[in-house]
């Protein structure tokens, strides 16, 4: 825990340098502006924190009460830390931030004597001059009573912080979620991963604080270090850009036993205790620090219900395979017993870039993972499908725990497999929403298209005899649909000695703006009325050879259409090579050949496009292809479809090739792969 600093000193020594420089205004304050925040930390039933930065020193103060028209609550001086950027040389002892920007001033007020379960309002000043808050939008509910039964509903995030147009999406579809039903957040908890590549104070600045600002300023979001903010920050020092964000409880402040470290901690809701503990840089064994101090809180808890969480999964195959890496092995080997043992009902992890969430199970710590023998419960847990899940009330070992992998809260996906214990694996981006309301836990996955995805419930309840299923259900082996993004293709190299049956940039005839009739595709239609120009369509992201300038707002289809002659005699496939924002299908000589993005329809009928940004060309082979071949002519065509009508942007750029067999070679692209990595290590 930090020492707290007053602000008289800090004021002396301002003062002081001022003096030294000769500087005639009183005030460098007067140059402070906000650089983070304002955000909440550590809430519990009687206190709150309050962090932000700004650029240069100001005089900190808070203002608080009821109503944003009544702050009539003040913290300052003794209430409120500061630390320093490493640059700052003034004042040797105000503690210092790992690598936060020159000038650097965080400050952490602590609110204290606030009454349980009560919503509070705030605003943040420089002296007199405010610099945030004062509104409806800046407020927050202090944790219920220890003990005491409350309605809480929190979000999970998982290998978000990448800054990229994903994670936004899956913030704002959490938030049109809750507010759709007037029912917000109480926290917010992070597996991991918040900050992509290396959690360093700028990628934790643009990548985490600057998308989800407008949540983290009404509620605590509660972390759990990921790989990538060990690249900068050390569970064993407690030092980094990482520790220097969050606030976290050390000696049992929000409930359950002192951890002694920011790397591992637990805390109360009411009747749910919440352990989060560090899966990548400390000792995993049953022995280690880490494992006592979980015992030791566990046994100490009398909550109802038990939530755990860290980022290594101990069940996965998405971007990541639980079966071979060390890290998930240990977690599932050595700290899942402990859990079980203790009654946990739920455990929330990341890393693997995917969505799985388990049927109910129990004592799965084999390697490789095996569904016989550790399903209690084979059904979806959903109350209007199989049913919810039971087990006893209060918390009873070893009757079961749903896994909930919610890696894909923002960075590429990808799947390696399927772990035989999940229920429901989903390749697409999202997080997951979950409300504990007296016996009933529910969670639900929505994606990033605000779509409610997967639903499950735990009911605890009276009495309950847990029975393992011998030979439960499993889930069936992925398509190779299944094994990839919607709408998103394996990228794959065009074959060098490929022949261009249709050039890239070729012209071709299109109608944008308007329906063409049914028989738009077929070679013989007559295209009267129809523009002409050269490949790709579009607009919006400065890709397009001809400018759709009249299409934002007013429609999302273009129909494209283009001749070509007679194809090689010899044996091979077409393929077709393009760059596409969002969905098509392509046609030849009338027939379908291929379809992405547009799930259902075509034409006006066309529905359920996903979202893909044009991202360059990609090469798909059409095996089937050849047999809609003409002898002498033939007729390319594609519909083009834009997701929403209002959308920033839109590319359909294609051209079409054939592949002589002997020699046909598809590569998968090194770039991707590298891309990738990144992000999936
Ligand atoms: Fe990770």
């Amino acid at each position: 825990m930090l020492q707290s600093v007053r602000w008289r000193r800090l004021s002396w020594q301002v003062a002081l340098v001022c003096a030294l420089a000769a500087c005639g205004s009183p005030a460098r304050s007067a140059d402070g502006v906000l650089s983070r925040g304002p955000y909440l930390q550590m809430g519990t039933p009687d206190s709150m924190a309050i962090l932000w930065r700004t650029e240069g020193p100001i005089r900190p103060t808070v203002r608080y009460g009821r109503s944003p028209d009544q702050l009539d609550h003040v913290v300052e001086d003794d209430g409120i830390t500061v630390r320093v950027s490493p640059d700052q040389s003034n004042g040797d002892d105000l503690p210092r931030l790992h690598s936060a920007p020159e000038q650097t001033y965080q400050y952490e007020a602590q609110l204290t004597g606030l009454e349980a379960g009560t919503e509070y309002y705030y605003q943040v000043f420089d002296g007199e001059r405010a610099l945030a808050g004062g509104d409806a939008d800046h407020r927050f509910a202090t944790h219920p009573q220890p003990g005491q039964a409350r309605p809480l509903r929190f979000w999970v995030v998982g290998d978000s912080g990448t800054g990229g147009k994903d994670q936004k999406l899956v913030h704002d579809a959490m938030r049109q979620f809750t507010g759709d039903q007037d029912r917000p957040l109480d926290l917010y908890v992070h597996v991991g991963d918040m900050a992509y590549g290396s959690g360093t104070d700028d990628q934790f600045q643009e990548r985490f604080f600057e998308i989800y600002q407008p949540t983290l300023r009404n509620v605590v979001c509660w972390p759990a270090m990921g790989n990538h903010e060990g690249h900068t920050s050390k569970g064993e020092t407690g030092v980094g850009p990482y520790y220097d964000a969050y606030r976290v409880p050390t000696r049992g402040e929000a409930g359950g036993a002192a951890s002694g470290t920011e790397a591992y901690y637990a805390f109360d809701y009411g009747r749910v205790h919440f352990v989060c503990l560090d899966s990548h840089d400390l000792d995993r064994s049953p022995a280690g620090a880490m494992a006592q101090w979980l015992r030791a809180d566990l046994e100490k808890t009398n909550a109802d219900w038990l939530i755990a969480f860290w980022h290594h999964p101990p069940y996965t195959k998405g971007s990541h395979d639980s079966d071979r890496e060390r890290q998930l092995v240990e977690m599932r080997t050595h700290v899942m017993p402990i859990l079980e043992s203790a009654g946990v009902d739920l455990v929330l992890t990341g890393h693997s870039h995917i969505y799985e969430r388990s049927m109910l199970i129990d004592g799965a710590y084999a390697t490789p993972t095996t569904a016989e023998g550790v399903v209690l419960d084979d059904g979806d847990g959903d109350p209007s499908g199989d049913g919810s899940y039971r087990k006893s009330a209060g918390l009873r070992p070893n009757e079961g725990a749903v896994q909930v992998v919610a890696g894909h809260g923002g960075a590429g996906l990808s799947r390696k497999g399927t772990m035989p214990v999940m229920k429901r694996i989903l390749l697409e981006h999202g997080s997951v929403v979950v409300d504990v309301d007296g016996d009933a836990l529910t969670a639900v996955m929505i994606n990033k298209h605000g779509e409610t995805r997967d639903l499950f419930q735990i009911v605890k309840r009276g009495e309950v005899s847990p029975q393992r299923i011998a030979d439960p259900w499993r889930p069936e082996p992925p398509s190779p649909e299944e094994m990839r993004p919607p709408g998103k293709l394996p990228r794959v190299l065009v074959p060098k000695n490929a022949v261009q049956l249709v050039k890239p940039h070729e012209h071709w005839e299109y109608l944008a703006g308007e329906h063409p009739p049914e028989d738009w595709n077929e070679f013989d239609f007559h295209t009267e009325g129809w523009s002409s120009g050269r490949a790709g369509f579009g607009y919006g992201d400065d890709d397009d050879m001809t400018q759709l300038k009249g299409m934002r707002g007013k429609y999302s289809v273009v129909y494209t259409r283009t001749e070509f002659g007679e194809p090689p005699a010899a044996a091979g496939e077409l393929g077709l090579v393009i760059n596409y924002d969002d969905g098509f299908i392509a046609y030849l000589n009338g027939q379908e050949v291929q379809r992405v993005g547009v799930k259902k329809g075509s034409g006006t009928d066309a529905g359920k496009i996903d979202s893909h940004e044009a991202d360059g060309y990609h090469y798909i082979p059409l095996p089937g292809a050849r047999k809609h071949l003409r002898p002498d002519e033939n007729l390319l065509a594609i519909e083009g479809h834009n997701r929403k009508i209002d959308s920033s942007d839109f590319t359909l750029d294609a051209y079409f090739i054939f592949v002589p067999q002997d020699e046909k070679e598809v590569v998968e692209e090194k770039a991707e792969k590298e891309a990738r990595t990144e992000q999936e290590e």
